[in-house]
């Protein structure tokens, strides 16, 4: 029995110098000390023995017990050690910081009017659409009337994959699947990100943001098209700016327009964002043409549109003053910090 303590003894250094967490260390105590335990069998089998031999084993078993129950308080301790150590190594708080220097996040300020526009929007009962930054080339151009070989693809260039798909050179791709997902009548807007190979300069991005818009219904006329801008603007500038409409062309509509907005940048003397004609082009729009809604499986003997396209990035310079766009996506946070 004495050989059995022994090997008892052997096995448990084995296996308690595997031992990570106080949770193995627990049932490593069960399984040796415990009431059902490897030393309280022996201590059972004492009855069976003489009593000289009764007195060496039980000597024995209880010292073992003692050795056990010692080393398992003392890893106990070194577990319980590495843990806060750990603890406080990964949850300190640096109770000197100055509050004031601690930087915090905010929304940039394209994000921000692109949630408040939202809120305008959805409080006229609009709904909110997305769509993929990679399209096809079916939803950018072909089902907004502008075919293969059409010049006005000129005017929007982009990125090409390898597969045919390419980046969305505008929301109005957001119009088409807006179309193909409800039924008229509906009111939507679309926002998010649009690419064009483009030069890039104090109004102009390769990547910039839009947002769409789109009404679909009976009798949908330019004078709700028009009352729908002059709203927006209004909720959004919360003050009279000029504003001009002129025609404009786009293949997907008819008849379109070009609305500007009097350039608050330099009040209208002219600056390299309106390119010294003192107006922005800011959200052209019209009616949406026959051929684009019969694409969305639309009945256009019962149903007309309207539609608009806003550049966020130029609304966001007109609103804060913002004299060149490349500061509205240079990730410095002397400049987005102004915002928070
Ligand atoms: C369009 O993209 C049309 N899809 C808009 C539209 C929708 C017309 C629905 C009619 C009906 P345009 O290319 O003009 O149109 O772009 C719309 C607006 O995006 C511009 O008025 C301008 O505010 C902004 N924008 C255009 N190109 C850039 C650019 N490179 N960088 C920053 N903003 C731009």
């Amino acid at each position: 029995m004495l050989n059995e303590l022994e090997k008892i003894l052997n096995n448990f250094k084995t296996k308690v110098s595997e031992v990570k967490t106080l949770i193995e260390l627990d049932s490593l105590k069960v399984e040796f000390t415990g009431k059902k335990g490897l030393i309280t069998d022996v201590l059972k089998k004492l009855k069976d023995l003489t009593p000289d031999e009764r007195g060496k084993v039980g000597q024995a078993a209880n010292k073992i017990k003692n050795e056990i129950l010692e080393k398992l308080s003392d890893v106990k301790q070194g577990i319980e050690e590495a843990e806060l150590n750990e603890k406080i190594a990964n949850e300190w708080i640096d109770v000197t910081l100055n509050k004031s220097e601690s930087k915090i996040g905010a929304l940039h300020p394209v994000s921000r009017i692109q949630y408040e526009i939202e809120d305008i929007f959805t409080s006229m009962g609009f709904e909110i659409l997305d769509g993929p930054h990679c399209e096809t080339d079916y939803y950018n151009f072909e089902a907004l009337n502008i075919p293969q070989d059409h010049p006005a693809r000129d005017m929007q260039d982009t990125f090409y994959f390898e597969n045919g798909a390419i980046l969305r050179t505008h929301t109005s791709a957001i119009q088409v699947r807006g179309m193909k997902k409800l039924k008229p009548p509906f009111r939507v807007i679309g926002p998010g990100k649009v690419f064009r190979v483009e030069r890039t300069d104090a109004s102009h991005e390769a990547a910039f943001h839009q947002l769409e818009g789109m009404v679909v219904g009976e009798d949908i006329t330019v004078a709700q098209l028009i009352n729908t801008m002059k709203t927006l603007l209004s909720e959004i500038f919360k003050k009279d700016v000029d504003v001009r409409l002129r025609p404009g062309f786009f293949p997907f509509v008819e008849p379109g327009f070009e609305l500007d907005i009097s350039c608050l940048i330099c009040g209208s003397k002219g600056c390299s964002v309106c390119g010294q004609t003192g107006w922005v082009e800011l959200m052209p729009c019209g009616m949406v043409h026959p051929n684009v809604l019969k694409a969305g499986n639309i009945d256009t003997e019962k149903y007309s549109g309207f539609a608009f396209g806003l550049g966020l990035d130029r609304l966001v310079m007109m609103k804060y003053q913002i004299e060149d766009i490349r500061h509205l996506h240079s990730g410095d946070l002397r400049f987005t910090g102004q915002f928070a």
